[in-house]
């Protein structure tokens, strides 16, 4: 991206109308172009990318009071996916809010598939259709727009661009209370991780009311022990990063109150992150090499679900657990055996020690010819056989019972996951969420993978369970695509992974 940006001048008509002319079927003319450069200075800005001295590209953009329209964006067809035109789009926006605008907006062609990603990857949202709007086709407009907009959300863009972003991350979704602060989404600075296990494990499990408390008395010293570690002040930060799903609705209060006051007081932008997202962007925190397309399990306390990511930012979830989640069956048989919470380190230890095949637990949904998963059946199960072997008065192995229900747990999800991996041709599979912990599910998904010549990534154990260095790296790529979240934004039990991004 050698290009630089100047202001257009009338000495550029000619390069400008070229390109116009090569560009669109019903292209601007000399006298559109001369009374838009008569504008500039009351509204309008048009500016070139320049290359060796050859104009490239060109955009413009109109600011009536506290909107602005995108008029034109195009690049020469021999300097496309460069990334000039979000470089101009770039430009234009930082030129445009520094005029007053506060949301921008534009049209594109329904047909324009590169044009309407790029502008989603700056933020903008498809709003509605504008019907036959284009006089020569027919083809209907997709109405675009931004949100609110601050000139530090689109100098965060482009620091994000450069790799040069600070981002401080907070994550308050289940039982840890933690912070880190990251640079380009791969540098860790700091990571703080407060566990609030020991005040649920009596109770064995998590207690809504109790987390929601904790986090409050936690977050504040959290952060400020994230920052210190960093050596970083707010004014070292380029943004802030903060679940705000799915997860335990008072939980994540919490932590989006506390980013939203942050944000609020230093005037740093907020970026959203899904919980889900976080967990499987934890591999490309441990090997920045990973890119899409790939295919990923994400299984933790709450969640079990198999996700195909084409692109980054575009999550398509292909199936997921239709009861229990994958830690939640290990919680719930480490109860049950009296292991205390959580279940699944004791288990996976234990399972050491047991035979897999000493007891034929199900496997529930193995040919279902779905990615849906179902567990609650292999629990009763196995309370069922516990039962029936405490009434006919025998000993109950638990290292048996733990090493034959993991078996089952795992035979189904790596048989649901090479169908997922191969079906989709990707060429990486990852592992991600608590349960990604477990030894010998990530053997056993290794071993399938690479048998394939499908490279299997899986994070270090301590990137497993929760913490908010995986949110400071989604928060890198939120950020890159202008996913700011408003100061009206909820947290949002239920968020969806595949709400995230278009395509
Ligand atoms: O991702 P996480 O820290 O929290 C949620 O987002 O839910 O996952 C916690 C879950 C717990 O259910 C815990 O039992 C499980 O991860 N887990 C394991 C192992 N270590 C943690 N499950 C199986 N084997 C393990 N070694
Ligand atoms: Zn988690």
């Amino acid at each position: 991206m050698s290009a630089s940006i100047r202001e257009m001048r009338q000495a550029d008509l000619d390069r400008v109308l070229q390109i116009e002319d090569a560009s669109f079927p019903t292209p601007w003319t000399r006298f559109m172009f001369s009374d838009e450069l008569k504008r500039v200075g009351a509204g309008r800005v048009w500016l070139v990318a320049e290359k060796d001295g050859v104009v490239i590209g060109y955009a413009g953009i109109a600011v009536f009071g506290d909107e602005a329209h995108v008029m034109n964006v195009a690049v020469d067809a021999g300097s496309r996916r460069c990334g000039v035109g979000r470089d101009l789009l770039l430009h234009l926006m930082a030129e445009a809010v520094a005029l007053g605008a506060a949301r921008i907006t534009l049209e594109v062609r329904t047909g324009g598939r590169e044009a309407r990603r790029m502008y989603r990857n700056a933020g903008f949202i498809e709003e509605g259709l504008r019907p036959g709007y284009y006089s020569d086709t027919g083809e209907d407009a997709v109405i675009m727009w931004t949100g609110t907009l601050t000139p530090a959300m689109i100098s965060a863009m482009r620091a994000a661009d450069e790799g040069s972003d600070v981002v401080l991350a907070i994550e308050s979704s289940c039982d840890e209370t933690a912070a880190s602060v990251m640079r380009g989404g791969i540098e860790q600075l700091s990571s703080v991780v407060a566990s609030q296990i020991d005040f649920h494990s009596r109770f064995g499990g998590v207690v809504p009311e109790i987390a929601s408390r904790k986090h409050t008395e936690a977050i504040v010293a959290v952060v400020d022990e994230a920052l210190e570690q960093a050596g970083v002040g707010f004014a070292d930060l380029t943004a802030i990063a903060v679940t705000y799903g799915p997860g335990l609705i008072g939980a994540l209060v919490v932590g989006l109150a506390y980013a939203k006051g942050l944000s609020l007081g230093t005037g740093l932008p907020l970026v959203g992150v899904d919980h889900l997202e976080g967990h499987i962007l934890a591999n490309r925190l441990a090997d920045p090499s990973l890119e899409p397309p790939f295919v990923a399990l994400v299984v933790s306390g709450g969640h079990t679900a198999l996700v195909h990511v084409p692109e980054w930012g575009v999550y398509h979830t292909l199936g997921q657990t239709l009861d229990d989640a994958a830690g939640e069956a290990f919680d719930k048989v480490a109860k049950l055996l009296g292991l205390g919470y959580p279940g699944g380190p004791v288990i996976s230890r234990l399972a050491l020690e047991g035979d897999p095949h000493a007891i034929e637990f199900p496997r529930a949904m193995m040919y279902s010819g779905t990615y849906d998963f179902s567990l609650s059946g292999l629990k009763t199960a196995v309370i069922n056989y516990v039962h029936t072997e405490q009434q006919a008065g025998r000993d109950v192995s638990h290292p048996d019972v733990a090493a034959a229900f993991q078996a089952a747990v795992i035979d189904v999800q790596v048989s649901k996951a090479v169908r997922a991996a191969e079906e989709h041709g990707v060429r990486a599979f990852c592992l991600a969420g608590g349960v990604a912990a477990n030894p010998a599910l990530r053997d056993a998904l290794q071993r399938a993978m690479e048998s394939r010549g499908i490279k299997m990534f899986v994070p270090p154990m301590l990137l497993c369970t929760d913490n908010a260095a995986m949110i400071a790296t989604a928060g890198h790529l939120r950020l890159r695509r202008g996913g700011f979240l408003q100061f009206d934004a909820e947290a949002h039990a239920d968020l969806s992974l595949d709400s995230i991004g278009g395509n």
